[in-house]
């Protein structure tokens, strides 16, 4: 079990952020103190009172400690809970533990509206207030998971604690948590059994196998199941039906039923084909995605999305079929190629110009800190595109915001003979789309060159290579999957932080100037 604590000083509104984080997470929810008033029969103030602090501290310890046998939940703590050592240790174990700080004067506020229900800030609040936090801003400070809750809503606020938790339930296409966590392929066995997921099989390629199939087995194991492999060829090459059937004849061979589990351990390619797979397997049965590229983690695993190739086109068969989980470990991403983490570097960058500026912020520090801060970068980039697609999972409307720089990429890719890696042609093409947008003054001026900016500081290149013909590359555009009659749809950048999608009739215009 992995308990998701808030904690922090009192008002900050551990109680209320962590009713709706538990509705929006489809979790229970635990307040603590409430959990010790009902145990002790009375209220905090009446044990504050009648028994002391000391005796107050005891009964909280030992709330706290049952609820080890409690199912996952979203816990509100005390203000004080985690001030003893053994409390901190025991929640940190069984779960993360997020710290909500505000302002003085925002906890001043709030508690001068409803201070019943805090004895040792009974009294004079304006003076108790700041000796309290004085006391304690060593041992808040100390806690590495952070939101600052001033100055937004209650919901914001459960966005922002979902952020920097990683941690989401969708919806919107089928019913399915995305958990993003460093260390998370150690509770993969935990996370399938918590959810009921039985008879797993891994599914992955060569490469991927090397570095990280035995701790996917080692986890797996630990929780009593006895889990299969295949692994197939590495590369795109390989996604095709040939390798559906190898997948369809390992399930069979492997005595799967359609109570079964695929795991997908892999990049984009093996997600697509392990998800597919496990879409028709006699006729479906779950997949859990378990990404190892960044691409796959910011993109390809969360959507829902599964297909192969024809020789004829990429992605040309395939099905909407979610994943009973994605578990994403941002760790996974140390022994990835750094040419592979660059290319889905460019998914990121699109997601921050979509909708999250200062993830677009972040990207322009260059490679060496974005290395240095994985997980920041996924959970921010995965948080994108969540929203989108749980706005638009079918891809009617809004969700078309996602093709920003792939009209012009996917062109660029074909012409190029895939020479280009995807995510260097999505480079290209945003920078292109941002021009264009600029000369439909649809964006001010200079916002291609943030976008240049930001691409070049992570090694991406932003230019169309010379020697690639523009008529084929116009022709290719044209050719897209996502033309609608006679005109082509651009996903076209605004500002950074906002996208127009705009039906352009002439697609030879975005190659000019
Ligand atoms: N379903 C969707 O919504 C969606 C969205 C975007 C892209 N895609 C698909 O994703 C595919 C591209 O995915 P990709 O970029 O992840 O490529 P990929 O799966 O081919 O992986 C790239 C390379 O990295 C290796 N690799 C993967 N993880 C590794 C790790 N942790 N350590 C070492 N090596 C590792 C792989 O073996 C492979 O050689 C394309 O087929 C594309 O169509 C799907």
């Amino acid at each position: 079990m992995s308990h998701i604590f808030l904690y922090g000083p009192p008002g900050a509104g551990k109680s209320t952020i962590g009713k709706k984080l538990a509705g929006s997470l489809k979790l229970p929810f635990i307040d603590l103190d409430r959990l010790i008033e009902m145990k002790a029969g009375m209220s905090i103030s009446q044990i504050m009172e009648q028994k002391g602090e000391s005796e107050f501290r005891d009964l909280e310890t030992r709330a706290l400690n049952a609820l080890r046998d409690e199912k996952e939940s979203v816990v509100a703590l005390g203000g004080g809970t985690l001030l003893r050592d053994e409390n901190r240790v025991f929640a940190q174990g069984i779960g993360i533990v997020l710290l909500m700080m505000a302002e003085p004067g925002t906890l001043l506020e709030r508690l001068q509206s409803n201070n019943g229900q805090r004895p040792l800030l009974a009294g004079d609040l304006v003076e108790k207030l700041p000796l309290l936090l004085a006391k304690r801003s060593e041992h808040y400070r100390s806690f590495p998971l952070l939101v600052h809750v001033d100055g937004r809503s209650v919901e914001q606020n459960v966005q922002q604690v979902q952020l920097t938790i990683g941690r989401h339930h969708l919806s919107a296409m089928g019913e399915y948590d995305v958990i993003v966590q460093g260390n998370g392929l150690e509770q993969l066995g935990g996370s399938l059994q918590m959810r009921g997921l039985k008879n797993p099989i891994l599914v992955t390629d060569d490469n991927v196998a090397k570095f990280h199939i035995e701790k996917s087995m080692a986890s797996l194991r630990e929780s009593g199941f006895e889990p299969k492999v295949i692994s197939i060829p590495p590369g795109e090459t390989h996604k095709n039906l040939d390798t559906i059937s190898r997948i369809w004849q390992g399930f069979l061979k492997a005595g799967l039923d359609r109570k079964s589990t695929a795991i997908a351990l892999g990049g984009g390619v093996v997600g697509d084909m392990a998800g597919f797979a496990a879409s028709t397997y006699m006729r479906g049965m779950a997949w859990v995605a378990v990404p190892t590229t960044l691409l796959s983690m910011v993109d390809a695993s969360i959507g829902g999305k599964t297909g192969f190739d024809l020789s004829e086109g990429k992605n040309l068969i395939g099905s909407f079929y979610p994943p009973k989980l994605v578990l994403a470990d941002p760790h996974l991403l140390k022994t990835l190629p750094e040419a592979e983490l660059i290319s889905g570097l460019a998914e990121v960058v699109k997601h921050g110009i979509i909708s999250d500026p200062e993830l677009f912020d972040l990207c322009g520090r260059g490679l060496e800190w974005v290395k240095d801060h994985l997980e920041e970068i996924v959970k921010r980039a995965m948080a994108v595109k969540i929203r989108i697609i749980e706005d638009d999972p079918y891809e009617k409307g809004s969700r078309a915001m996602l093709n920003l720089g792939h009209t012009v990429g996917h062109a660029v890719e074909l012409v190029s003979k895939f020479h280009l890696r995807h995510g260097e042609a999505v480079a290209i093409g945003m920078v292109a789309e941002a021009k264009y947008a600029e000369r439909l003054t649809v964006a001010g001026r200079g916002l291609s060159e943030a976008v240049a900016g930001s691409l070049s500081a992570l090694g991406l290149p932003v230019h169309i290579p010379q020697g690639l013909p523009g008529d084929e590359i116009v022709r290719a555009m044209r050719m897209d999957k996502k033309k609608n009659a006679g005109t082509v749809l651009f996903a076209l950048p605004a500002e950074i932080g906002r996208v127009e999608l705009v039906e352009v009739t002439d697609p030879g215009m975005i190659l000019d100037g």
